[in-house]
This record gives C-alpha cells, sequence and structure tokens, in this order.
C-alpha cells in the first residue's frame, strides 16, 4: 500500500506507478534508511511520541530487517520507494506500532538524510581506493626509478624523464582527487534530519544529539536547505570528474606506452583480451574502459547540474532523479580505481625500448643549447644554432652526438671536445636537479616523501 492513499478516490494508473517509483533505484539506501529510522525513533522517545517499550519493539524490528533483508526481496515488493518498503516491512513486523514511526518526519527529510549517509560511506570507499592506487603507482615509481622513458610534448619526443618520474606525476593528480573528495565529504556532513517536509518539525526534537546519533559533525540549520540541497551530489559528482579525467590520462599513455609502435610497456594478460578475427592481437581493454567510462561520469555531472537547475524551493520530485547518474559516477569511478591499480599490477617495462626511444627524436637538442650558452652564448642565438644542428642531423640520419667535433664547429666555433659528455641521456637527467625535476636524486626525494605522506594517512 501506498504511504498516502487517504486523500486520493481512484487508483494510480500503472504506467504512472512504474514511472514515479523510485525503488528499482533507491533499493540501494535500504541500510541507511534502516539507521536513519533508528535514530528518528530515539528522536521520538525524547519527544514523548514513543514510550521505551515500543521503542524497543521498534529498533529491535529494525535491526531484524537490517540483518535479513536482500535485494530480491525489496525489488519484488513493488513499493514506491525504499521508504515505503521500510516502512512496510516495519507494519508487518509490529502492526500498527510501525505506522508511529513517521510522526514529525516526512520523506523529503528522509531521502536527503539517507543520501548523505550514502555518500558518507562511499566517501570511505573512494579515499580506499585512491590510496591503493596511490601505493601501486609508487611501487612502480621505485622499480622503475632509473629507467628512462622519452617525455613527451605535442606527442613529440621533447625531453627525456625517468618512468618514476611519470608515476609520481599521476601520485599528485590523485592527492588532489583525494583533498577534493575530502573536502567535499566534509561540507557534507550535516544532517537534514528533522527538518520535516520543508518547514521543520513540529516535535521538539534535539537535532544535535539526532546528528551526532547518525554520526554526523551537526544538523543542517535551515530546514529549507536541508530537503532541497543537492550540493553533494555535484561535488561528488565534479570529484569523480576530475578524477577521471585523470586516469583517462593515465590510460591514454599506457595505451600509447603498449602500442606496437612505441613497445615501451607490456601490460599482463589478466587486463587484456583478444580479437575474434585477429589471432595476433592483445588489447588493452581495461584501459579503454576507464578512457572511456569518463563519458558517463561527466553526463551524471552535467546531469545533476542540469535537473537542479532553476528547481524552486523547497523539494520537487525533479530531485529523485539525483541518484541514478551520483550511483552510477561512483560505482564507475570506484571500478575504474581498482581496474587501474590492477592493471598497474602486472605492467612490464621495456626499459630497452624507452631507452632508444629517448634516444632518438634529437631529446638532447637542448642540453646542446645549455651547453652554448655556458659557454656565453645568448639563449636565442644558441636555440637557433641547434636547430640547424638537428636540420642538418636529420637530413643525414643521425643523432646529434653521432656528429664530428669538426661537423658541429660548422655549426659554432664554440663547442669544444666536451661537448659530447653533455648530451648523454646521464647528464640530461642529472641536471634537472631542481625540486621537482626528473633527476635520478629528485625522483628518490619525491618518493621518500611520498613514503612519509602515505604513512599519515
Ligand atoms: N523517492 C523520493 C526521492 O527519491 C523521496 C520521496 C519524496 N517524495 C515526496 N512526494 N515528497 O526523492
Amino acid at each position: 500500500m501506498a504511504l498516502w492513499g487517504g486523500r486520493f478516490s481512484g487508483p494510480a494508473d500503472s504506467r504512472f506507478k512504474q514511472f514515479n517509483d523510485s525503488l528499482p533505484v533507491d533499493y540501494r539506501l535500504v541500510q541507511q534508511d534502516i539507521t536513519g529510522s533508528i535514530a528518528w525513533a530515539g528522536a521520538l522517545v525524547q519527544v514523548g511520541v514513543l514510550n521505551e517499550l515500543e521503542h524497543g519493539q521498534l529498533i529491535r524490528a529494525l535491526h531484524q530487517l537490517a540483518q535479513e533483508v536482500t535485494d530480491e526481496q525489496i525489488l519484488a515488493s513493488g513499493a514506491e520507494d525504499i521508504h515505503s518498503f521500510v516502512e512496510q516491512q516495519l507494519i508487518a513486523k509490529v502492526g500498527d506500532l510501525g505506522k508511529k514511526l513517521h510522526t514529525g518526519r516526512s520523506r523529503n527529510d528522509q531521502v536527503a538524510t539517507d543520501l548523505k549517509l550514502w555518500c558518507k560511506d562511499q566517501g570511505q570507499e573512494l579515499i580506499e581506493a585512491l590510496v591503493k592506487a596511490q601505493q601501486q603507482l609508487l611501487t612502480l615509481a621505485e622499480r622503475e626509478a632509473q629507467t628512462v622513458l622519452p617525455g613527451y610534448t605535442h606527442l613529440q619526443r621533447a625531453q627525456p624523464i625517468t618512468f618514476g618520474h611519470w608515476c609520481l606525476c599521476y601520485v599528485e593528480m590523485l592527492e588532489r582527487d583525494l583533498t577534493r573528495l575530502k573536502d567535499a565529504l566534509t561540507r557534507l556532513d550535516t544532517c537534514p534530519l528533522g527538518s520535516g517536509a520543508l518547514a521543520g518539525t513540529a516535535y521538539p526534537v534535539d537535532r544535535f544529539a539526532l546528528a551526532a546519533e547518525l554520526g554526523f559533525r551537526g544538523p543542517v540549520t535551515n530546514s529549507l536547505d536541508a530537503v532541497s540541497d543537492r550540493d553533494h551530489v555535484v561535488e561528488l559528482c565534479s570529484a569523480a570528474a576530475t578524477s577521471m579525467m585523470h586516469l583517462s590520462r593515465m590510460a591514454e599513455d599506457l595505451i600509447f606506452y603498449n602500442s606496437g609502435e612505441a613497445g615501451f610497456i607490456e601490460l599482463s594478460d589478466a587486463v587484456t583480451s583478444g580479437s575474434s578475427l585477429m589471432p595476433q592481437k592483445k588489447n588493452p581493454d581495461a584501459l579503454e574502459l576507464i578512457r572511456g567510462k569518463a563519458g558517463r561520469v561527466y553526463g551524471a555531472l552535467m546531469g545533476i547540474l542540469t535537473t537542479m537547475k532553476a528547481l524552486p524551493m523547497a523539494y520537487n520530485k525533479d530531485m529523485q532523479e539525483d541518484k541514478e547518474g551520483l550511483f552510477d559516477a561512483i560505482d564507475s569511478w570506484l571500478m575504474c580505481l581498482d581496474m587501474l591499480t590492477l592493471v598497474l599490477e602486472g605492467v612490464k617495462v621495456n626499459s630497452q625500448r624507452t631507452l632508444a626511444a629517448a634516444q632518438q627524436g634529437y631529446a638532447n637538442a637542448t642540453e646542446l643549447a645549455d651547453y652554448l650558452v655556458a659557454k656565453g652564448i645568448p639563449f636565442r642565438e644558441a636555440h637557433h644554432i641547434v636547430g640547424e644542428v638537428v636540420l642538418g642531423a636529420i637530413a643525414q640520419g643521425k643523432a646529434l652526438e653521432d656528429f664530428t667535433l669538426q661537423e658541429l664547429q660548422e655549426y659554432s666555433d664554440t663547442i669544444e671536445s666536451d661537448v659530447y659528455q653533455h648530451l648523454t641521456i646521464e647528464a640530461t637527467l642529472a641536471k634537472r636537479e631542481a625540486l621537482g625535476g626528473t633527476s635520478i636524486k629528485q625522483v628518490q626525494q619525491a618518493l621518500a616523501l611520498q613514503a612519509v605522506s602515505q604513512i599519515e594517512v
């Protein structure tokens, strides 16, 4: 039976019921709805609506429901939403007493509370998943701290870096994702329960105690805001979208590194799949899906922003549309973090290929320019000279260091025999010693700092 039949003389059209019901989506809030109901039962004792005996009975029934309820049972119930389902079950267990629980409460403050409780639970899982992904990157960074990798801009080989340096770049991005998530979790940590439908509850409930009981920092202070605010959905979708953007970039880097053309890494069989037609193929599906799922998470963010736009105060049924996108965005984010961790676990780096690639493509051209600068030539001029050297080298199909000293001196007579030691990859890396650079020392230092901050987590 619906929660609101009295005012109606005719039944709902079955197509309307199907359209209106949110149970197929919000069944996932069952534990949060029960938790919120237990706390509300406590508040009703405090205001004298329930006596201790009734309270005990209700609480026992709610705990029992929490233990025994299954998704299948909920979905088969035909209830309108999860709040109706829980109330129906309660009435089935304790009879008319179950009908008292909704005193002073509305589904509007109830659903707002349930969803925030869900966000808090998921937040903890997300924090763990982000930290795990970071730890896997750190393990890889340590293992490949000395592995030379070509660094790119415009997808053109630019300057050599180390594989460890690449890993640490993503550790930083995930760190920002973590702080963004924690920031959103801090802001959403206020309890809407006790706000009624919109105007506040008519019972003198201690909302501070109620909030504390449910593990919130405190109550939401305005009842209209309490039932109509979905900023936390926006913020979590936004944190998810930003992080998915990072994950998609990492996935793309790895897809490229794994390509036949680059051959820098090999992905494990465990996270790749074959082609039904081409027997030789081993496709990076896990990474492509991570890259692809970024799209639907962006969609969730756009969806909730658009749903909330210009909604009048306070609750409107439009807001029932808040959950599907949020659930999907958080599920996708969690799955992708987990999958990325698995992919990184099995990555094999071919350090000969990465070194060979870093040696090609004139990645040491900047070094030659810096060498000329050290000999007193202004950088802009040095840049031009080296440009000509590179042009000559391309024409002859060789590397800068393949030129004889005489040949190099045709471009600039300031070049001396010490030039060759500046053109090696080792020298190039070693020079990047200022904070944040790719020198092996800097990477070791960054790793040490990360190790400390991981302990602090
Ligand atoms: N199922 C609704 C939601 O998810 C909560 C119920 C509020 N309904 C209402 N008629 N005030 O938003």
